[in-house]
């Protein structure tokens, strides 16, 4: 996997000695924190022409009240990004100018990737995340398209359109920022309040223990011992701990482990907001 990447970022050296020039796109829904900003330095790194999009995208929420409660700082986000590079671009798109005056998802076959997961919680949610990062590649026709780690059944989401219509682009998998407690940055966090914080370790260190002790427990064993890490604390709920492959998210392998990559998925409600994460288990090949 390194080898291609380097490959792939080597292609791109080549593409820029060539006069060449690289479209880079962010595709964001705003609130910007270090996690964005360092797949927009990534971009400003790669490419040529850098675009950032702003687009809180109704069509992935399947849940109103989420997204009317989405956190908008639209100034702070602009200053954000012009105190990295003056020349980056920003696209801050309205509802009537992505959708017109109805929003219509397009249904796409995910091969099942879309049903496990945030899938099954999320129902729509996956075809939501596919037609807005449609229609942006449709827009810019970028060359490099950068997303996070953290948002990991995304990412095949979004390799998977790639695969169906946009051959030319590359995307580029950012690795997981995370603050000092280990919590992944999300603009949910915001949410949390100070005493639903003092916790919140017990997210990342549940997919370290995980890590640690992936050959000593089964599945089930590692689910249980984590669903009472998390669950002591109060306010904590665990929505889901899986184990799956990172290529296909079928369940693991444990008897192939070199074929299917494992990869811990979790998600856990706190104080009613959730907060996802995963940390890969046995190395990548
Ligand atoms: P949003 O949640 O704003 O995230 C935008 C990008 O930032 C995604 O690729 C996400 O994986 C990445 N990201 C978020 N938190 C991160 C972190 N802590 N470390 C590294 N990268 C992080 O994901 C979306 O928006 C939307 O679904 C979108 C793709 C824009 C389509 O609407």
């Amino acid at each position: 996997m390194t080898t291609i990447k380097k490959l792939r970022e080597l292609e791109i050296i080549l593409n820029k000695s060539t006069g060449k020039k690289v479209l880079g796109m962010v595709p964001t829904m705003g609130s910007l924190h270090e996690g964005h900003i360092s797949l927009v330095n990534r971009a400003v790194k790669m490419c040529d022409e850098v675009w950032v999009s702003i687009f809180v995208n109704p069509a992935q929420f399947n849940d109103i009240n989420d997204y009317k409660k989405y956190p908008v700082d639209l100034k702070k986000d602009i200053d954000n990004i012009k105190s990295i590079n003056q020349n980056i671009n920003i696209f801050i798109p309205n509802v009537n100018d992505i959708y017109g005056a109805k929003i219509v998802k397009d249904k796409f076959d995910f091969q099942k990737v879309d049903k496990v997961l945030e899938g099954i919680k999320r129902p729509g949610h996956f075809n939501g995340v596919g037609t807005i990062v449609k229609k942006l590649f449709e827009i810019f026709k970028p060359n490099l398209v950068f997303f996070g780690e953290k948002d990991f059944q995304q990412t095949i989401i979004v390799q998977k359109i790639i695969d169906n219509y946009f051959k030319n682009i590359k995307m580029i998998v950012c690795p997981t920022v995370r603050s000092e407690d280990g919590l992944a940055l999300s603009s949910r966090n915001s949410l949390l309040s100070k005493d639903a914080k003092k916790n919140i370790s017990a997210i990342y260190d549940s997919l370290l223990f995980a890590k640690q002790n992936f050959n000593k427990f089964s599945d089930n064993d590692l689910k249980s011992i984590i669903k009472n890490k998390i669950e002591k604390n109060t306010g904590y709920i665990l929505d889901y701990f899986e184990l799956r492959c990172s290529k296909t998210l079928r369940f693991c392998n444990r008897k192939n482990i070199k074929k299917c990559c494992c990869r811990a998925f979790i998600c856990v409600i706190v104080d009613g907001v959730r907060l996802i994460d995963n940390l890969v288990m046995t190395n990548e090949n």
